[in-house]
């Protein structure tokens, strides 16, 4: 399995806070399984400023410090949308996934819809794959669940939380992250960890969850082999999402990830 949401580099942001717990997260994640982490420290303007050249530092400086673990560490950040986006993209200042065209890109906790539409529009113009932070516990996206397939129908990639399958962020986000399974819309899980303790670096609990609910080859295409081309900057082929009007069908139905 792959982990492409992680807080893991020590000191970057609000996740682990010195070299001693970014270890321990990792050791976590090799026992659950994790073979890789993408370390994606947020970047928010004027609260967390994690320039490309800061997190490949860090990641190096992690990487050396990991090295008995057995777990690959890939550079990368979170960032969320905002009017400085395309240019810190363009200057080559913001840190794609492992140097690829894919983006962790988080939307921000209230936004424009239409100010969201151009942000990902400038983004693909860019040759840029926006993958979506947990867009299910995004507050708009609760109640308007159809911007969602507008960013899929622009080329965006969804990552939903593994907790959020697992209730950890309440009903109403369980509710939305199965929906988007049954809607096509959820491409990749990962873990958002920040420490040890109730957000760990943990994803094999909600893929049993996620497999009972999709099958176990498709659920496993969420951590592994999605994950892996996005790693790889290889070509992801989403199937196309199927829009609300369109309700009454059965997991059994859908063709998934090959
Ligand atoms: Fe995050």
């Amino acid at each position: 399995m792959y982990d492409l949401h992680a807080h893991i580099l020590p000191g970057a942001d609000d996740g682990a806070r010195d070299m001693e717990e970014a270890l321990s997260m990792l050791r976590t994640a090799a026992a659950d399984g994790i073979k890789g982490v993408a370390m994606t420290p947020h970047v928010v303007p004027g609260l967390h400023d994690n320039p490309k050249e800061k997190v490949l530092r860090l990641t190096e400086e992690l990487r050396a410090a990991a090295a008995g673990i057995g777990i690959e560490l890939y550079p990368a950040s979170e960032v969320r949308l905002s009017d400085e986006t395309p240019e810190g993209l363009k200057s080559g200042a913001v840190c794609a996934i492992n140097g690829s065209r894919y983006v962790l890109a988080e939307l921000p906790p209230f936004f424009d819809s239409e100010k969201i539409y151009g942000l990902m529009h400038s983004m693909r113009e860019m040759g840029i794959v926006p993958l979506v932070a947990h867009p299910e516990r995004n507050p708009v996206a609760l109640e308007d669940v159809e911007c969602l397939y507008e960013l899929a129908a622009m080329g965006a990639l969804m990552q939903v939380t593994a907790g959020s399958f697992l209730g950890m962020f309440g009903d109403d986000v369980k509710r939305l992250a199965v929906s988007m399974l049954e809607r096509r819309l959820a491409h990749v899980m990962a873990s958002d960890a920040h420490d040890n303790g109730s957000r760990p670096p943990v994803l094999s609990a909600a893929l049993r969850e996620v497999s009972k609910l999709i099958g176990e080859r498709a659920a496993k295409a969420m951590v592994d082999a999605v994950p892996e081309k996005i790693l790889k900057n290889g070509q992801v082929n989403p199937p196309e999402p199927v829009r609300p009007k369109k309700s009454l069908f059965f997991f059994s139905d859908l063709p998934f990830f090959d």
